[in-house]
């Protein structure tokens, strides 16, 4: 028989056969938009660093989400940029705290939305650190407390899935426990449980107006060396309740998506963040690479890696993509 005998090339002969053996597929129930909610009517600031981002005043989030939902991408990330900060963050767990006000505006008006309601103290802190500040650092048990209110509040505001982003110890026991002693026992819990204190964050920082005033955040964050480590954390979440875990970023991650996926059977988050998307829209806007392409690529190669689920600003735009080929 004629050299070679295997030819893999067979079965990339076509666009009908390669569409058949492809093993990764995106689709739009897999994408989650993270949105930036502000205070004020008809507001609408762009985020220079992330093209396309805008912080919406409730209103102008409420038209978004419609024309989300209309494309298909029927989840939504909220952040809150309040209209004032204190010590602890606690004006997030105001009955009238800006992502409140967002989340009861958004279910008034749409139906077939899920509302993922971001928890952290960050944006809502004098000082831009996750927690309650002693001696210099975040204070672990102290944090905890602020988180379960917020926690509370959103859900009860109307928030589908509680996701706690502030990487302190025991936050997800705590959360459920508050949850379920005020009846939101069918909430669930979808962890950022290996987020590591990285640059691609930059972008984020800016559109949430979230940065720290003093040190960073590698007390909490983890270290981007550690792959062990993330199985760790993401056991002890998995222990304390949660029902969703991710791995954050995504791309400079995918081994750690990768090891997630196949050590716990549980649905994977990746969290595809700011930095991530600015990169593409510079070198886009420069000529430098075929963005719709690179998306698409990008998007696919987070979900060969192994997450379930992924959290992208390119939610929508993939949206287009995909109903434009089909
Ligand atoms: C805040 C938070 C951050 C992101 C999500 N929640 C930033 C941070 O930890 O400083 C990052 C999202 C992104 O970069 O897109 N706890
Ligand atoms: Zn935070």
């Amino acid at each position: 028989m004629a050299f070679p005998q295997t030819r893999l090339r067979r079965m990339r002969r076509t666009e009908t056969i390669r569409n058949m053996v492809r093993e990764t597929k995106v689709s739009v129930d897999d994408l989650i938009m993270p949105l930036f909610v502000c205070p004020g009517k008809n507001v609408s600031n762009p985020i220079t660093s992330m093209p396309g981002n805008s912080q919406l005043s409730v209103d102008l989030l409420v038209e978004e989400c419609k024309k989300l939902v209309a494309l298909g991408i029927k989840s939504v990330l909220l952040f809150g940029i309040p209209e004032h900060k204190d010590e602890h963050g606690l004006v997030a767990c105001e009955h009238n705290g800006i992502v409140q006000q967002a989340i009861r505006a958004i279910k008034a008006e749409i139906s077939d939305i899920m509302i993922v309601a971001d928890v952290c103290n960050c944006e809502y802190t004098t000082h831009g650190h996750c927690g309650t500040i002693v001696d210099g650092d975040v204070h672990n048990d102290l944090t905890l407390e602020t988180l379960a209110k917020q926690s509370v509040s959103l859900a009860e505001a109307g928030a589908d899935i509680i996701a706690p982003s502030d990487m302190m110890d025991g936050r997800v026991g705590k959360i459920r426990e508050e949850l379920d002693k005020n009846g939101f026992y069918n909430v669930p819990i979808m962890a950022y449980s290996a987020k590591y204190a990285s640059a691609f964050y930059g972008p984020f920082r800016e559109a949430a107006e979230s940065a720290p005033k003093f040190g960073n955040r590698a007390s909490y964050q983890m270290d981007p060396a550690n792959s062990n480590e993330a199985l760790r954390e993401v056991e002890q979440d998995i222990i304390e309740g949660a029902d969703m875990v991710m791995v954050k970023p995504a791309l400079s991650y995918l081994d750690v998506i990768r090891r997630v996926k196949d050590t716990f059977n549980m649905p994977i988050v990746a969290y595809n963040v700011s930095g991530e998307f600015s990169m593409v829209k510079a070198a886009a806007a420069n000529g430098w690479i075929d963005e719709e392409r690179i998306v698409k690529e990008i998007l696919t190669s987070i979900k060969r890696a192994g997450a379930d689920i992924i959290i992208t600003y390119h939610a929508a735009q993939m949206a287009e993509i995909l109903i434009r080929e089909n």
